[in-house]
């Protein structure tokens, strides 16, 4: 079942996004729209609105506002499920053991610095992907198929 799905590089790892875009055509899927961008501090509050009340709230904004991301609509079989498994465990030092050919294995450092972010289901895909890539937008439209 063909799906889309968020993939954000996080401002650690945006100087790999040629090896990593590299991975996601390896593994079958399709990079259908990408932009590199820099979140306010709002923005990024926004982005991450379910995870306000976390202890590591305050970390998580100050590191994805620490330099440009990049967003990227990513269109496949399961691609919800596949970019996850890509990306590895959500600790870096975790996915140096348990996956240690892991986008976060890779190119994360711990909890925080981990490299990239996929969306945890379709309704979160589509939530995080008009996040990015709203359908009311100025500008060229981000209409790529
Ligand atoms: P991400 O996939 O972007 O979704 C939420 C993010 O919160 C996660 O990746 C991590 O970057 C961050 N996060 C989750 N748990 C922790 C933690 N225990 N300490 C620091 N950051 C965390």
């Amino acid at each position: 079942r063909k799906e889309k799905t968020l993939a954000m590089i996080k401002p650690d790892a945006t100087d790999k996004i040629g090896t990593i875009i590299q991975l996601i055509y390896d593994a079958g899927l399709t990079v259908t729209k990408a932009k590199m961008t820099a979140l306010s501090r709002k923005e990024a509050m926004d982005f991450y609105a379910e995870h306000q009340s976390k202890s590591f709230f305050n970390n998580l904004v100050q590191f994805i506002t620490s330099g440009p991301v990049v967003a990227m609509e990513i269109l496949g079989d399961e691609a919800v499920t596949a970019w996850r498994r890509l990306l590895g465990p959500t600790d870096s030092s975790v996915a140096r053991n348990e996956a240690p050919d892991s986008v976060r294995a890779n190119f994360g450092t711990d909890g925080t610095k981990n490299a990239g972010h996929g969306s945890d289901s379709l309704a979160s895909a589509a939530r995080e992907l008009e996040f990015f890539f709203p359908s009311t937008g100025r500008g060229p439209s981000n209409t790529a198929k």
